[in-house]
């Protein structure tokens, strides 16, 4: 059976021009803007009920009337499963908050949030007849897209910092993807694939340089919305980086509502950043529509080291549009909420998850979260990824005292 995708077209997130989704897609080059991907949602409203996508097997594919594969012959998996929401009671309630979760994406292929992204991307290329791909990283975007271009018989070609976390390094290169270590951060990655992707006839892959990682990442709403019952928390967390899981997110949550299937209001979507690297937090703080680069940019949560996103105009809308807000945590605090979910919870999160616990803490001091609201956190991927971050952490003094 096919898919059945709703897709219609793509649409320049500035301009609204229109493009056509039965070809290969990247940007709108004259707004040096993302498309985004257009369904009908009227009838996915009448088609669809919220017991057909139950009744599928679990899993980013049982949307598969809000994304954009056309033929399911075309799914490119590793077997990208249901992410669990995990209640944080204990530490939690500590803070004085009644209703927290983490969802967890650490379960995921290749152990991140950026399967959903790369699984949905790759599929689609490969459904357009790519012949290669190419990605600039901070790291886990390496690592899954080296995978799924495995998987699906793509030659893949990463671009990576040199100090990137170095399970990235070995999960991409073990995956038979060709590595190029970059003397710089991502930018400096993305600007070495620039020069090169004509040449050697490479599919940029980057973040929102193509619609479909953006679709991948939706499906990190839709699932939450479906194991909330369709009622959206108060609060998101997300720790952003280039932000296509807080835009996909906030995309998803759109086209919900506009199917009638949300029974509550939509959530206040919160970016986390590191004060290491946080051009999201200062152009949110200065009422600023888009960004400025973030030079020097450092952080022990790699994923966050993303000095100027490509789609910086669309985060702050959904931070606007939701009422929300971008707040910056210190490196010293993220790892402390690494020892403190570790210890208290048993979850072994990466620091851009941990960077949310941290974050939480200042909002309920500042009364900016209540202790009533419900809330979710995200951990983006698993604290196994990196063991260098669990050397030091393991080192520090634990809030709690453990032995
Ligand atoms: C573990 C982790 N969390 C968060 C991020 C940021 O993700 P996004 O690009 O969706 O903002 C990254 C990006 O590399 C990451 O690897
Ligand atoms: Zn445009």
């Amino acid at each position: 059976m096919s898919p059945q995708s709703l897709l219609t077209h793509l649409e320049c997130s500035q301009c609204g021009k229109k493009f056509a989704h039965s070809e290969l897609q990247t940007f709108c080059a004259a707004c040096n803007q993302p498309l985004v991907a257009c369904y009908d949602l009227d009838q996915a409203g009448h088609l669809l009920t919220r017991e057909m996508w139950r009744q599928r097997p679990a899993g980013m594919w049982r949307y598969r009337e809000l994304l954009p594969l056309q033929r399911e012959e075309n799914i490119v998996t590793l077997g990208e499963v249901m992410t669990p929401l995990l209640s944080l009671r204990s530490i939690a309630g500590q803070a004085g908050l009644q209703n927290v979760w983490v969802k967890d994406e650490a379960p995921l292929p290749t152990g991140s949030f950026k399967a959903r992204g790369m699984a949905m991307a790759v599929s689609r290329a490969r459904e357009l007849g790519v012949r290669s791909v190419a990605v600039p990283t901070a790291g886990n975007a390496g690592g899954a897209l080296a995978a799924y271009s495995a998987r699906a018989g793509l030659p893949c070609f990463v671009f990576m910092p040199k100090d990137v976390p170095r399970s990235n390094l070995l999960e991409t290169q073990l995956a038979g993807a060709d590595v190029t270590l970059v003397d710089g951060i991502i930018s400096d990655c993305g600007k070495q694939l620039a020069a090169g992707k004509a040449q050697h006839g490479w599919f940029d892959m980057s973040t929102l340089k193509e619609p479909y990682r953006l679709e991948g990442k939706k499906t990190m709403g839709l699932e939450l919305a479906e194991q909330l019952d369709w009622d959206l928390p108060d609060v998101i967390l997300y720790p952003t980086g280039g932000g296509t899981g807080l835009i996909g997110m906030w995309k998803a949550f759109a086209e919900l509502k506009q199917m009638n299937w949300l029974t509550g209001a939509l959530p206040r979507m919160i970016a986390v950043q590191s004060s290491g690297c946080d051009p999201i937090t200062r152009a949110f703080d200065n009422g600023a529509p888009d960004s400025q680069f973030f030079e020097n940019a450092n952080t022990v949560a790699a994923g966050l080291r993303v000095p100027k996103a490509f789609g910086d105009k669309l985060i702050l809308k959904a931070l606007q549009e939701s009422g929300g807000l971008a707040i910056s945590v210190s490196d010293d605090e993220i790892m402390a909420a690494v020892a403190e979910l570790a210890e208290a919870e048993g979850l072994v999160v990466c620091p851009e998850g941990a960077a949310t616990w941290a974050a939480l803490k200042h909002l309920a001091e500042r009364n900016q979260v209540d202790k009533q609201d419900r809330v979710v956190l995200f951990n983006t991927g698993s604290g196994l990824k990196y063991p260098e971050v669990m050397q030091q952490v393991a080192g520090i003094d634990r809030p709690h005292g453990s032995h």
